[in-house]
């Protein structure tokens, strides 16, 4: 199994590609933390899954965005299974208005949630890596809209942006703690984000459109590349986004 003994966190692992994460996660071994925000009902779909499967799994309820939830954590990961060796920064939002309209406290909440938190949970489990000797995994959840527009998603689009930033910069700033760091850029994935697209005829057919491969992703196909990336397999990548989008990026003619 390729992530035997290993330990991971991945925030808002409670629906789509974070609970997709967590499962490929404890099938491959590893033991998993599960992040929420709110009831801890959110995150009991996802441990019943893994314990299915004789995983080992953990709920932690804590707020990315507050540095305080952050390091606890990060100290409740360890003190339940020892170490930290895979943390994945997967939890989002988005919010499609029109720019002229955009409200300036939707923007800080979705700056809070994509981009400060993966700044606060990186800090965090990068500390801990270090403490501990031994490398360690930082993988972002983010999108194709790290780099092409979307009308009406522009604070999604900008932390997306920052996110490549971020994983860039820290990247090279943790290689020498044998730390990689990188970002996986989903296109359209079947998940609770997109439901008001999966529901209304016209919009789905209008994304289904821009895909060469003509059809949604599945969140276990992005689970598959991220498990690739955790794994000690990918021991020489880092720094990178890591795209999968069924060709959508190159439809657009982008990057
Ligand atoms: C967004 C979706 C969008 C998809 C493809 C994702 O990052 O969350 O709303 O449909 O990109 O455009």
């Amino acid at each position: 199994m390729r992530l035997q003994g290993k330990v991971a966190v991945v925030t808002g692992a409670g629906t789509g590609i974070g609970q997709a994460i967590a499962v490929a996660f404890a099938e491959a071994g590893a033991a998993v933390v599960i992040d929420y925000v709110g009831k801890a009902s959110v995150s009991e779909d996802t441990i019943r899954k893994i314990k299915a499967l004789g995983g080992k799994s953990l709920g932690v309820e804590a707020d990315i965005s507050i540095q305080d939830d952050v390091n606890g954590l990060i100290q409740k990961t360890v003190v339940a299974f020892g170490k930290l060796d895979i943390f994945v920064n997967n939890a989002g939002i988005e919010k499609k208005i029109a720019f002229v309209d955009y409200p300036l406290e939707k923007w800080q909440k979705i700056f809070a949630v994509n981009l400060t938190g993966p700044f606060l949970c990186s800090q965090s489990a990068a500390r801990q890596m270090i403490l501990q000797g031994g490398g360690g995994r930082i993988i972002n959840i983010s999108s194709v809209h790290e780099d092409l527009p979307m009308p009406t998603n522009a604070p999604y689009c900008a932390t997306k942006g920052g996110l490549r930033m971020l994983m860039r910069t820290i990247a090279v700033e943790l290689a020498p703690h044998g730390i990689t760091v990188n970002n996986i850029g989903p296109g359209a994935i079947y998940t609770p984000i997109d439901k008001d697209v999966e529901s209304d005829t016209r919009l789905n057919d209008q994304i289904l459109a821009e895909i060469p491969m003509g059809r949604w992703g599945k969140p276990e196909e992005v689970a598959q590349l991220a498990v690739y990336l955790a794994s000690d397999a990918a021991g020489y990548v880092t720094g990178s986004t890591h795209f999968i989008d069924g060709g959508m990026l190159r439809n657009a003619g982008s990057l």
